[in-house]
């Protein structure tokens, strides 16, 4: 993909960072990585998601939220083209990626995944050791690279595992915790340095402790990497995200068919507490889904 735009982590301005305690103050919609136009996201003849303007900011991180079977997985699969992967998913519409449509011919969907990665819900270690793990993608993508040692170290740093890991890196990943092997997965998302990472439910299978160092890390990784994630957990979304989409499946008028629909994109303090929409409000407020 041509790369036509400077890349966050190496440019010399330095960029605004912002706390969850300024939700409140962000600037409007206007430094965008990402984003998808009239996205439809069909499996077979079932439109599964319908329609779909979204923007995600550099150094932000976005949430996406909304009733089991609303599409959010498939939302956000479509992000990277991993719904290639998925027999008779097809994506209608455009998500571009640094002003470039990455359905376009001739994109190359190996080189999207690399650099929009993605973080599923359940930690998915190789059966490898820590080190090859994070070694993996540079090695299998040919990327160049000075010293594998440094970037297994700079990767595991910057996924707050390094120090619990830095004695046992020969040691294979399915020893680590839950909590441990989701942060390793986020190592080697990052190792391959993507500009995005797409992460779907990924603290629902780790307990609090756990889910308060992932959401952690999340606000340091924000600094470099531009976010989406997909949560089931409100209290998170509130917590971690800048800006909040809300999503429902309504039924199609023809075919009766639920089909997800994006009710609601802002800030996530509007959304959570001053949402524009009825629907988004009776879902926050626990009334729905
Ligand atoms: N591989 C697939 N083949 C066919 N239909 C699918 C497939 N994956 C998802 N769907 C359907 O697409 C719709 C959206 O599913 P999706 O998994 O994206 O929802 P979700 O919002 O992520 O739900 P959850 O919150 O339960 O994870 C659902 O009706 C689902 O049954
Ligand atoms: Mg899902």
């Amino acid at each position: 993909m041509s790369d036509t735009t400077t890349q966050s982590s190496s440019s010399p301005e330095p960029r605004p960072h912002f706390h969850a305690a300024n939700h409140g103050n962000l600037p409007p919609v206007s430094n965008q990585l990402l984003g998808c136009e009239d996205l439809d996201v069909y499996y077979g003849a079932f439109r599964a998601v319908t329609e779909v303007d979204l923007e995600f900011n550099r150094n932000e991180i976005t949430a996406l939220i909304g009733p089991s079977g609303c599409g959010k997985s498939t939302l956000l699969r479509s992000l990277n083209r991993m719904n290639d992967l998925i027999d008779g998913a097809r994506v209608e519409g455009t998500v571009n990626f640094m002003g470039q449509n990455i359905y376009a011919k001739g994109v190359d969907p190996i080189e999207v995944r690399r650099r929009i990665g993605m973080v599923f819900q359940k930690p998915n270690p190789f059966p490898k050791s820590i080190y090859d793990n994070i070694a993996y993608g540079p090695r299998v993508t040919g990327m160049s690279v000075s010293s594998m040692d440094d970037l297994v170290e700079e990767s595991l740093t910057k996924a707050a595992l390094w120090s619990e890991v830095k004695d046992k890196l020969k040691a294979p990943a399915f020893g680590l915790s839950g909590g441990q092997q989701q942060r390793m997965c986020i190592a080697r998302t990052i190792a391959v340095k993507p500009e995005v990472i797409l992460m779907d439910e990924p603290c629902s299978a780790l307990d609090p402790i756990a889910t308060m160092r992932i959401e952690d890390l999340m606000h340091e990784l924000r600094e470099d990497f531009t976010i989406v994630i997909v949560t089931h957990n409100m209290q998170q979304a509130a917590r971690v995200a800048d800006r909040t989409a809300f999503f429902t499946a309504h039924a199609e008028e023809t075919t009766g068919n639920r089909t997800g629909v994006l009710v609601e994109f802002d800030r996530t303090a509007e959304i959570f507490e001053n949402p524009k929409d009825k629907r988004t409000e009776d879902y926050i407020s626990g009334r729905f889904g």
